[in-house]
């Protein structure tokens, strides 16, 4: 029989669509409560309308989570609603490519603030929570780019690099309170920010594909579902591929 995850409550970044809002839907699908985060206030609302219109239990706060204290407002505002924060998935994520040499310091700079940074200011609030519980899941989107690198993707890949650092380090940290930490690396996922992608570029990368594909979001969505799961109770600071076997 799947997993469970009755009564939890799952607070989703970058719920609104993408790897993010598939995630929310499988957590949802195995009984959890979601609470949904997004900067983009249109998109979040109209999903919100969506997956409430399906019977589900959503609640959602538009928020930058590269702030500080909107980070802090979005994690307090799922316990009021909710009382509790058992799963963070740290989802939200951006891509500003270019060649190193001609990078701008702006897109160096706001890549990591987001990715990096703004899942920092989320796993510190909820880490608050989780350890007084003395029980949570964490889980950080990565990517196989962290791991490799990529041509035009110094600061993304930096950045992802810099999550599987802060991944395993939140890990130690919070191991002895119940609280596990792991993150998902998913290699070209089928979103929109892929579709972004030259022509050009997506053919150099199916080419290097085992698999000769892009993966799902839904593929992802059920690596970060297992370890949101009590199921995955003895597994932290791990990094989970998902990528069609790009990296190994
Ligand atoms: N698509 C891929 O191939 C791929 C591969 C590896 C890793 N990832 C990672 O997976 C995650 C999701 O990617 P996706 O492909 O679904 O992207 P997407 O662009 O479709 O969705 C990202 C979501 O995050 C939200 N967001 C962006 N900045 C935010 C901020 N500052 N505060 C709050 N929300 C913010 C966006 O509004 C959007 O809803 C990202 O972290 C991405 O780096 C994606």
């Amino acid at each position: 029989m799947a997993f469970r995850l009755d009564g939890k409550v799952a607070l989703v970044t970058g719920g609104s669509r993408g790897i993010g809002l598939e995630t929310a839907n499988y957590l949802a699908e195995r009984g959890a409560k979601l609470f949904l985060v997004d900067v983009d206030e249109k998109g979040l609302n109209e999903t919100v309308q969506i997956l409430k219109e399906q019977g589900l239990e959503v609640e959602s706060c538009a928020a930058d989570i590269s702030n500080s204290e909107s980070a802090q407002k979005a994690v307090d505002s799922c316990v009021e609603q909710f009382e509790k924060i058992d799963i963070l998935v740290n989802n939200a994520g951006i891509t500003r490519d270019g060649l190193a040499i001609r990078m701008k310091d702006a897109d160096w700079e706001m890549v990591l603030q987001v990715n990096l940074t703004g899942s920092f200011y989320m796993a510190r609030a909820a880490a608050k929570y989780m350890m007084r519980a003395r029980a949570g899941r964490i889980v950080n989107v990565a990517s196989v780019v962290g791991m490799m690198g990529n041509a035009g993707q110094a600061n993304y890949a930096a950045s992802k690099a810099g999550v599987i650092g802060m991944t395993k380090s939140l890990a130690k940290e919070l191991a002895s309170r119940g609280v596990t930490v792991n993150a998902v690396a998913p290699g070209f996922i089928e979103t929109k920010m892929t579709e972004a992608m030259t022509e050009e570029a997506q053919k150099a990368v199916l080419s290097v594909v085992p698999m000769k594909r892009y993966g799902k979001p839904a593929e992802v969505a059920s690596a970060i579902g297992f370890l949101a799961s009590e199921q995955a109770a003895y597994i932290t600071g791990q990094v989970v591929v998902v990528d069609g076997g790009l990296n190994m």
